[in-house]
């Protein structure tokens, strides 16, 4: 089996990784090779790591070759999509991965809040396309998403759901409506969490600790919201907003100021905390 990963960010990098965990020949495209062997570095610490603790044997960072060349995709037997959350970038994507892979390759995208449908009718070939969508941080989240989207074959569906078990995931099937399951509970719950800061007068720490003390979760409400990317939870709010129109979709000012601020959790070294 081969799996292609198309954006090697903080998602693509953990799909890789946990594609070459699972012994599978994969290729990881980016859009320059610094960038490629940036997030080769990361997925070889990371499993490095697992050995020395002991949690895996060993493993073959020679099972991840990187290309910034879509035509290297060609053979492929599913390509994962996780380039930026846009839809228009993504259907040229999936047009062209449409016109460079073998006619029978799975695409996959692992968006989390646009519509597998919509980005599946950039194609012509809207059954091969599903949604495989991992939680952050992918390698320690052991849920997957199988998305099926109107058009999507069974084939293509079993095809996607097997790769989850194989990346050692728990899949769970689902229809393409917007937010899936998860986050269509999620962004309005972490949107409500943010707006109980203002009106319980709350401190930042105590929220979080109400949360994982009173309500079991493995992180406060705003670790996780600096963990996912203020500016990414705001825009999958908008996107979820923009379909569903209900008031608790929409991002509270509050998050919406800090991601225009530039405060976007851990990636930019400060969001409710300081990193
Ligand atoms: N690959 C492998 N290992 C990794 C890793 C990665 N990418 N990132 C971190 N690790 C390692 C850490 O380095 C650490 O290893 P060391 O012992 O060597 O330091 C190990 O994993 C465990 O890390 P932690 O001690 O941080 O682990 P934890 O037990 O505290 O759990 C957690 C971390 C799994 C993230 C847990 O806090 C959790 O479940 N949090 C909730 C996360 C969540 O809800 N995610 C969903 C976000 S929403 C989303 O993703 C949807 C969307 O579309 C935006």
């Amino acid at each position: 089996m081969k799996v292609g990963v198309v954006g090697l960010g903080a998602m693509g990098s953990g799909i890789a990784q946990l594609c070459v965990e699972a012994g599978i020949d994969t290729v990881g495209r980016e859009v320059t090779l610094e960038l490629a062997e940036g997030a080769r570095g990361r997925i070889d610490h990371f499993l490095t790591r697992k050995v020395e603790k002991g949690q895996i044997e060993s493993f073959d960072i020679g099972l991840l070759s990187l290309t910034t060349d879509l035509s290297d995709l060609a053979d492929c037997d599913v390509v994962i999509e996780a380039i930026v959350e846009e839809l228009a970038p993504k259907q040229e994507l999936f047009a062209k991965l449409e016109r460079v892979c073998r006619a029978d390759t799975v695409l996959a995208t692992n968006t989390s809040a646009l519509s597998v449908t919509e980005i599946a009718s950039a194609t012509s070939s809207p059954e091969r396309v599903v949604g495989m969508h991992f939680f952050n941080p992918a390698p320690l989240m052991p849920l997957v998403e199988i998305v099926r989207a109107e058009l999507s074959s069974d084939a293509a569906f079993d095809i996607a759901y097997a790769l989850g078990e194989r990346l050692g995931k728990h899949p769970i099937r689902c229809h393409d409506t917007p937010g899936f399951v998860v986050n269509r509970v999620l962004i309005p719950l972490l949107n409500d969490c943010v707006r109980v800061l203002d009106e319980a007068r709350v401190s930042v720490e105590d929220l979080d600790a109400g949360m994982k003390h009173g309500a079991g979760w493995p992180m406060g409400p705003c670790e996780l919201l600096d963990l996912v990317g203020i500016d990414v939870h705001v825009h999958a709010s908008e996107a979820l907003y923009d379909k569903l129109r209900e008031p608790r979709m929409a991002a509270p000012p509050r998050l919406a100021a800090m991601a225009n601020a530039g405060l976007l959790g851990r990636k930019s070294g400060r969001g409710f905390y300081t990193y």
